[in-house]
């Protein structure tokens, strides 16, 4: 640090210089991202917000009902309008309670967790923090997890099975009703991960798509995370986990002795009460007829990229449930067709399992944006005949 401070004008100077060398979400090109941009309204009342602290909530009393709020409502919307949770930093932290949660209450000794092989790699932290076994259920040729591999892992030391509403590569929906029900017979937690699936799945589904259950209603399902900074239009940090009740957050209970309350399960102390205001305000503002017509929206330019690369020859992995697709070119590899997009301006990533291109039709990407980009693709289809 420099012994004298400089004047706020420079400060801002330098920062701009900074800030000119980070891509944006409105110039269409950040195609990989499960982030967006926030909703004008959430960025205004986070910083209203920002000095609220949610980790010592007898003082700010008006915030911690905001988050109760957020709980309510989405706890409403994936159909246990009493879940318990929090708003926290996102999924990984969100993830990482769950397991805690699942692992404190089971009191195995040489506790296992039930992944399928395309969970997030959170849950490879989660297992390495916490002390448990990452066990690797197998896919079945939709990319969704393989019951039967889940069932076969089972054993006396399994605290928590893992199921995806909408996984990070693919999009895919695990089949969770049979997930819970083996959790039901089994006595598992079931936890779901539905950071990038939660604000999108149910409202698709309330326009009438043909996507399976994955909430509170099946009974086996103890636990969700869920995102309001992915499809949700809420500023980063924004992540929620929901409880099917407050046991589970009892579970994870510490002795506060300082502070205005007592107990704290989560696992940060001094945590934003911004995340909490903002993502109730765009939650309150867009209401779920505002969810319905952007995960409509957002489906549209799913298609459109869906059709174009189907023109193009080129290679669909699966046909997109939810707004991500994967594709592959029909001869080059997909790390080099990401180099040629890469050049061409584009950010976009490979998946793992299988490798492809994967788009995120975030609800920064518009129309425009797949049009240019499938030019580019057909010129690059072009120069290899
Ligand atoms: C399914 C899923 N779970 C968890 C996460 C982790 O979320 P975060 O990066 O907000 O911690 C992601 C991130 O993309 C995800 O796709």
């Amino acid at each position: 640090m420099d012994e004298k401070g400089l004047p706020e004008e420079k400060v801002l100077e330098l920062l701009a210089e900074f800030q000119r060398r980070d891509m944006t979400y409105t110039s269409g090109r950040i195609l990989g991202s499960m982030c967006t941009s926030s909703h004008p309204l959430a960025r205004r009342v986070y910083c209203d917000f920002l000095e609220s602290n949610l980790g010592d909530p007898g003082l700010f009393r008006g915030t911690r009902e905001l988050e109760s709020g957020v709980i309510g409502m989405l706890g409403e919307l994936l159909s246990e309008p009493d879940a318990a949770g929090h708003i926290i930093t996102g999924g990984t932290e969100a993830n990482l309670m769950a397991m805690r949660a699942a692992r404190n209450m089971a009191g195995a000794e040489k506790p296992e967790i039930i992944v399928p092989k395309s969970a997030h790699f959170s849950f490879r932290k989660a297992a390495d923090i916490l002390g448990l076994r990452l066990r690797e259920a197998e896919l079945d040729q939709d990319y969704r997890v393989d019951v039967e591999s889940v069932r076969k892992l089972i054993s006396g030391n399994t605290v928590a099975v893992v199921g995806v509403a909408g996984t990070t590569e693919l999009g895919r929906i695990d089949p969770v009703e049979e997930l819970s029900e083996i959790c039901l017979d089994e006595d598992i937690h079931l936890h779901i991960d539905a950071a990038f699936g939660g604000f999108i799945i149910p409202f698709l589904r309330e326009t009438g798509a043909e996507l399976p259950e994955f909430d509170f209603k099946l009974q086996g399902v103890s636990s969700i995370t869920v995102d309001p900074h992915k499809m949700g239009l809420a500023p980063i940090p924004s992540g929620c986990i929901l409880f099917r009740d407050a046991s589970y957050l009892d579970a994870m209970s510490i002795e506060t002795p300082y502070l205005t309350e007592k107990q704290q399960s989560t696992i940060v102390g001094t945590r934003t009460g911004a995340s909490a205001a903002a993502t109730w305000a765009i939650m309150k503002h867009m209401g779920r007829e505002g969810y319905r017509k952007l995960a409509l929206r957002v489906m549209g330019v799913t298609r459109r990229l869906r059709d174009g690369l189907v023109e193009l020859d080129y290679q669909l992995v699966v046909e997109p449930e939810l707004n991500i697709v994967a594709f592959n070119h029909p001869t080059m590899g997909p790390h080099e067709l990401a180099d040629r997009l890469e050049e061409l301006g584009w950010a976009v990533s490979v998946s793992s399992c299988p490798p492809a291109i994967r788009v995120v039709l975030m609800p920064h990407i518009m129309e425009e944006h797949i049009e240019l980009l499938l030019r580019d693709l057909e010129g690059i289809r072009l120069r290899e005949e």
